[in-house]
């Protein structure tokens, strides 16, 4: 099939790149010309495994192309695809602006019926909203259908996700346009859900709130546990043995950040209040995870009194591993809260140090390895769990460090072997080396 795929952010090439792969033509549309050269020479503007490599192969079979004019990638295109951001806005509601933006154009330049299929995630009912700006921009009456299919895929891990995903969401409000995007997918071979739009664009907005708030859920539990001397990671493998609760994602740690969850779960607490249905839950688990982002600094506060002069090597920048995605990222609450407490702060960060200079405070001072961040500092903070952190040995740190006292937001190491290796640790919702706090009442 002839595809277009409008938007070449992390959503939009790697939709592009999988599609081609499969044996589709595809061209992916962007107006950023400088980018859109890059590509074409196989080159990836975003940091994922493996999207390269990938590129580089369908580009040389012809599969696969880059554009900046809609007029060229429209031409042939059967379905064509949204992908552009719709990022917060100062209300919280999403920005509808890109997507408005591209309606209009697919609306100018369609020149045959098509189907056009929102990778972005939207409001519930903006695929309404999408498929009238289009109509309103057509030159000659011709079939435009509309289908929600949200995406999944994680940073990182983006291209076995596009792969290997669970599932695919197809949102359609007629039989024909759900047949044809579910013909684009069949060779992924992953199983496919078919639905009307809206519940297809509720899916996107309820499985990231569903999943933040079960990180939210973790997080305040491993503060009871850091309060009442239990032990999070014992606590939630016993948790996780219950089929309905599951094992994945009930890793305690300092917040979720990166440009889905924060910007999602705060779009649909707007929704649920503008539907007249509000959403405490989720605000809740909003204002659990401001909280968690500020945790590594109250403990270091608690534990020096105060942090003026103290010098902090963070290690780890990225929101997660695998990433250079700065966005939403905790450390950059965290590099704020430490400057403003006075202390000299340097990253270190494996391939994010670029984009975190455009978000970390000024006076953030960056190094090139994790041991030019440690030498001369004070204490070191682990932010980001990339697997060359994770690699670093205590007695490195004990070598490293004026004192060899770490903080680890994302519990990298094991207490007892810190303590065994001399090192004042502190973790999230584990005992530490120094004392369990007693419960406040005595258990019955
Ligand atoms: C997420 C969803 O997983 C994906 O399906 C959706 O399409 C986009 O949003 P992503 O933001 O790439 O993907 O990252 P993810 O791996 O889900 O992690 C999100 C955040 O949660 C990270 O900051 C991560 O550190 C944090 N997290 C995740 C935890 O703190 N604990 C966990 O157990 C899992």
């Amino acid at each position: 099939m002839n595809i277009a795929v409008v938007g070449t952010g992390y959503v939009g090439l790697v939709t592009g790149v999988a599609l081609s792969d499969i044996g589709h033509n595809v061209t992916c549309i962007d107006i950023d010309i400088e980018k859109v050269k890059k590509m074409k020479r196989g080159e990836s503007p975003i940091y994922e495994p493996g999207l390269e490599d990938i590129m580089k192969k369908n580009i040389e079979k012809g599969r696969l192309d880059f554009t900046k004019c809609y007029e060229d990638g429209l031409k042939n295109a059967q379905v064509a695809y949204i992908a552009v951001g719709t990022p917060e806005k100062e209300d919280g509601t999403a920005d509808l602006r890109f997507i408005e933006a591209v309606a209009e154009s697919i609306g100018q330049h369609a020149e045959h019926d098509i189907v056009v299929v929102t990778k972005s995630t939207v409001p519930v009912g903006t695929n309404d909203y999408i498929r009238e700006i289009i109509q309103q921009n057509l030159f000659e009456n011709m079939k435009v259908d509309v289908v929600s299919n949200p995406e999944f895929l994680r940073e990182g891990s983006a291209v076995h996700d596009a792969f290997h995903g669970d599932r695919i969401v197809i949102g359609a409000d007629t039989q024909s346009a759900a047949d044809t995007i579910e013909q684009v997918n069949l060779p992924f071979g992953i199983p496919i859900y078919k639905t009307d739009i809206r519940s297809a664009e509720m899916i996107k907005y309820a499985s990231n709130a569903f999943l933040a708030t079960k990180i939210s859920f973790v997080n305040e539990i491993s503060n009871l546990c850091d309060a009442l001397g239990a032990n999070i990671e014992d606590v939630t493998a016993g948790m996780g043995m219950d089929a309905r609760i599951g094992n994945k994602f009930l890793n305690a740690g300092i917040g979720y950040g990166g440009s889905c969850f924060p910007k999602d779960t705060s779009a649909l607490v707007q929704l649920a209040d503008q539907a007249g249905e509000p959403f405490e839950l989720l605000r809740s688990v909003i204002k659990t995870n401001d909280k968690q982002k500020r945790l590594l600094v109250e403990k270091a506060k608690e534990r020096f009194g105060s942090l003026q002069g103290k010098t902090v090597a963070l290690l780890g920048l990225a929101f997660k591993p695998n990433t250079d995605d700065m966005r939403e990222a905790p450390s950059i609450t965290i590099a704020q809260e430490l400057v403003l407490a006075g202390a000299n702060v340097v990253g270190y960060d494996p391939i994010a140090t670029e984009n975190a200079k455009n978000v970390l405070p000024g006076a953030v001072t960056y190094a090139t390895t994790a041991k030019e961040a440690c030498q001369n500092a004070d204490f070191a903070m682990i932010l980001t769990e990339w697997d060359e952190i994770q690699a670093i040995q205590l007695d490195e740190y004990k070598s490293w460090l004026n004192e060899p006292i770490l903080f680890d937001g994302r519990n990298c190491h094991n207490p007892t072997k810190a303590k065994q290796n001399g090192i004042e640790y502190h973790s999230i919702g584990r005992p530490t080396t120094q004392q369990q706090k007693q419960p406040a009442t005595s258990p019955n």
